[in-house]
């Protein structure tokens, strides 16, 4: 039996390498997991306590419609419920995006190196991807609104951008948007705005109100710390989100999901105590890659990219032997063959890596002598 043609060359994702798996390979017993963008902290505790109580509804349908959710949604962030569609995770939203809008033979442009789920959700759907290198580790807006063709039907901004963690700023947006034809989806990913404090940073939902192209995409998996129920969601015109909704399954998000999420909407304290966290950790972790002579963009995610002037392969490898998974530069998915991403742990979590970077960087040298 043959899959499509257009298929058959795509990766299978690979993601961070799980805590049990690393524990058993190499006979540690304590393994601090730096790899995924998760939540140090967890998530809030009226979250958990939501997640029990739905166990009563296991044996029901959930809401197709996240009512409730939705509701609770529309309300923090001043929108009209139309406005909103969720998925299982934005991943999910974005290939439903990629479902609804894009056919073979229109383009889509994105940054190189950006979110890897955009590229690959256009290549399931025959369209052709037109790729954008960064300029120091920031989308380069110029450059992708110049590459716009009457063919380019959605451009996908990833802000801050995984991997890199740079911020393109409200100004840039705004002046990029101002010039982009109407007829183009301008989808500004911010899986990462509730840890953003820089105050150039866009509002996507001020933006959503003065232009009907852009959709913007929110999670629940990185502050709200709920990675494990799969729940975020697209903000946008109405009549967007509902193009959205006719191609999303019936039942995508979970009793469990909804309920949780919308536990953990009400308790924003927890948001604020882990963007404080957060930012006192890019501090530390900038001061110390300082102190050890390393470069990383300006971090404004729960990650930092910091280049280790050497091959991310043998870093990633050694900094596992000592109990700690990041993300190797090296992956197709990241695609800086230097470089390592790190997740924003914990005080403790960051100075652990710190530690056994330091040990690394130490050896590696030794061994390049
Ligand atoms: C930029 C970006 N967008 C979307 C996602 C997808 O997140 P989720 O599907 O868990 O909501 C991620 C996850 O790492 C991400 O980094």
């Amino acid at each position: 039996m043959q899959p499509k043609a257009r298929i058959t060359h795509l990766p299978v994702y690979q993601p961070g390498k799980p805590v049990d798996e690393v524990k058993r390979e190499l006979g540690l017993t304590k393994v601090t997991k730096l790899a995924s963008n998760e939540n140090p902290f967890g998530c809030s505790p009226k979250a958990k306590e939501a997640i029990v109580a739905i166990a009563e509804q296991a044996n029901i349908y959930p809401d197709g419609a996240s009512v409730l959710l939705k509701d609770a949604v529309a309300a923090l962030y001043g929108v009209d419920p139309e406005q909103i569609v969720f998925g299982a995770g934005s991943d999910e939203v974005i290939l439903m995006i990629a479902r609804a809008f894009l056919s073979p033979g229109d383009e889509t442009i994105m940054a190189d190196r950006t979110f890897p789920q955009y590229r690959h959700n256009a290549e399931v759907e025959g369209a052709t991807v037109v790729e954008v290198p960064l300029k120091d580790g920031t989308h380069d807006l110029e450059a992708m609104l110049a590459a716009v063709t009457d063919r380019t039907k959605i451009v996908w901004v990833c802000n801050p951008n995984n991997p890199t963690s740079t911020i393109v700023t409200a100004d840039e947006v705004e002046s990029f948007l101002e010039r982009i034809p109407s007829s183009v989806m301008v989808v500004l990913d911010e899986a990462y705005v509730e840890y953003v404090v820089d105050p150039r940073f866009p509002n996507a939902l001020e933006l959503i109100k003065r232009y009907p192209n852009v959709v913007t995409l929110r999670t629940f998996s990185k502050a709200y710390g709920l990675a494990g129920l799969r729940i975020g969601y697209g903000i946008g015109r109405a009549e967007l989100i509902r193009s959205i909704n006719q191609v999303r399954e019936p039942f995508n998000t979970t009793s469990f999901a909804q309920a949780a999420a919308l536990a953990a909407v009400q308790d924003q304290a927890f948001i604020a105590s882990c963007r404080e966290a957060n930012a006192a950790g890019i501090v530390y972790l900038r001061e110390q890659f300082d102190r050890l002579g390393l470069k990383s963009f300006p971090a404004h995610g729960n990650f930092v990219l910091v280049d280790c002037a050497r091959d991310a392969k043998t870093v990633y490898e050694e900094l596992l032997k000592k109990g700690v998974i990041v993300r190797g530069g090296h992956t197709a998915s990241i695609g800086f063959p230097t470089a390592i991403r790190v997740t924003v742990g914990s005080a403790e979590q960051n100075k652990e890596f710190v530690e056994a970077l330091e040990a690394v960087l130490q050896e590696t040298a030794v061994a390049a002598e």
